[in-house]
C-alpha cells in the first residue's frame, strides 16, 4: 500500500493542519425571542434552554453573550393575540414594543449586528406570513405591508432585515422601499430557499404563531425541490439581496452547497428550532453527547458552504469554545 490516508490523521498536530473546515463563534447568529412586559424569562417548553425575554431581561443576557464573543443576533417578537389583525398593523405601530426593543438594544450595544424578521405571521390574526383573503395568501397585497414593517425596523436601527415570508418579488420591493425612505445602508438577508418544513414546530410554540387555518405550502418551498432553490436564489440576487439563506439547514445541506457553488454573495443557513430540539431532547435523555453532537451539526452546515449560521446553539457553542 503506497497510499495510506491514516498517516495524515496520526496526531493532533497533523489533524489540525489538514483540517478543511473552520467554524468559529464569528460564523454564528443567535436567535432570541422577546415579548412586551417586565422581568420575563419564560423557558420555551419544546426548545429547552431558550427563553422568551422582556427588554429589561434581554439586555443583560445580550451582554453576557457579547462577553462570550457573540456579536450577531436575530430578534423575534411574541405578540399579544389582542394586537393581531388581518393586515399586521401592529408591526409598524409607533408604540410597538419590538421596535422599541431594537432601538434600545442598538443604543446599548452599537457594536453588534442586529437582524429582524420581516413576515406577517407574528402580527397576523390569520397566522400566515402574507395577507389572507378567502383562504388565499395574496402576494402583491402583502408587499406594501412588508415594506412598512421593514422601514419601521430600519428606522428603529436594525442592521439587517430578514424577509422570511416567501412572497414573490419582495426583495426588490423592500430594497426600493428602504432606499426611497433613506435606508440604503440597511442590509437584506433573504430567506431564499425556505422550505415548508415540519421542523419549525418549537418556534411556532415560542411565538404562538402557527397558522389558524391551512398550511404554508403555497408560499414556502416543497422539500422535494432543488432546481427551484436556484430560481429563488437568482431572483433574490437580481433583486438586490445582500445574503441568501437556506432554511432549515441540516436536511438541506445539498441546497446550501448548490447555492454556495452558484452565487458569489454570502450564504447563510438557519439551523431551525426543530433541529436543535432533537439534539436537546436526545442529550437530556443521555442518548447523545450535547457538546459533540451540536458542534458536529454546526460543522456540517459550515462544510456544506454556509458563511453564517443562525442557531439556538450559538451561546453554548461560544461558551464551549471560549
Ligand atoms: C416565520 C418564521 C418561522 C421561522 C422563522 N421565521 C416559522 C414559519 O415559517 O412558520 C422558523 C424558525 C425556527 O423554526 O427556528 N416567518
Amino acid at each position: 500500500m503506497r497510499r495510506r490516508p491514516r498517516r495524515n490523521r496520526s496526531s493532533v498536530a497533523i489533524r489540525a493542519m489538514v483540517e478543511e473546515t473552520q467554524l468559529s463563534t464569528a460564523n454564528l447568529i443567535y436567535p432570541m425571542f422577546i415579548e412586551d412586559g417586565k422581568s420575563v424569562k419564560t423557558e420555551i417548553k419544546s426548545l429547552p434552554n431558550n427563553y422568551r425575554w422582556s427588554l429589561d431581561t434581554i439586555l443583560p443576557e445580550i451582554e453576557s453573550c457579547i462577553n462570550l464573543g457573540l456579536d450577531k443576533f436575530v430578534l423575534f417578537p411574541a405578540v399579544n393575540e389582542s394586537l393581531k389583525d388581518k393586515v399586521a398593523s401592529y408591526s409598524y405601530a409607533s408604540d410597538n414594543f419590538y421596535l422599541d426593543a431594537i432601538q434600545k438594544i442598538k443604543e446599548n450595544f452599537p457594536q453588534i449586528s442586529l437582524m429582524s424578521d420581516v413576515a406577517m405571521d407574528p402580527y397576523s390574526s390569520d397566522g400566515h406570513d402574507g395577507f389572507v383573503q378567502n383562504g388565499e395568501i395574496l402576494n402583491d397585497e402583502t408587499l406594501p405591508i412588508l415594506a412598512k414593517m421593514a422601514i419601521a425596523q430600519a428606522q428603529a436601527g436594525i442592521d439587517i432585515v430578514g424577509p422570511s415570508d416567501m412572497m414573490d418579488g419582495r426583495i426588490g420591493f423592500l430594497r426600493d422601499s428602504l432606499d426611497e425612505a433613506g435606508y440604503s445602508n440597511t442590509s437584506i438577508m433573504a430567506y431564499t430557499a425556505k422550505y415548508a418544513s415540519a421542523f419549525y414546530g418549537p418556534f411556532r410554540d415560542a411565538l404562538d404563531s402557527a397558522p389558524k387555518g391551512g398550511d404554508k405550502k403555497s408560499y414556502q418551498m416543497n422539500p422535494a425541490n432543488k432546481q427551484e432553490a436556484l430560481i429563488e436564489a437568482e431572483l433574490d440576487y437580481q433583486e438586490g439581496a445582500d445574503m441568501l439563506m437556506v432554511k432549515p439547514a441540516t436536511c438541506y445541506l445539498d441546497i446550501i452547497h448548490i447555492l454556495k457553488e452558484n452565487f458569489d454573495i454570502p450564504i447563510t443557513a438557519y439551523n431551525v428550532s426543530g433541529e436543535c430540539a432533537m439534539i436537546y431532547a436526545a442529550s437530556q435523555n443521555g442518548w447523545l453527547d450535547y457538546q459533540a453532537a451540536m458542534s458536529e451539526m454546526l460543522l456540517s452546515i459550515r462544510r456544506a458552504g454556509a458563511d453564517g449560521i443562525l442557531t439556538y446553539f450559538a451561546k453554548d457553542f461560544a461558551k464551549f469554545t471560549k
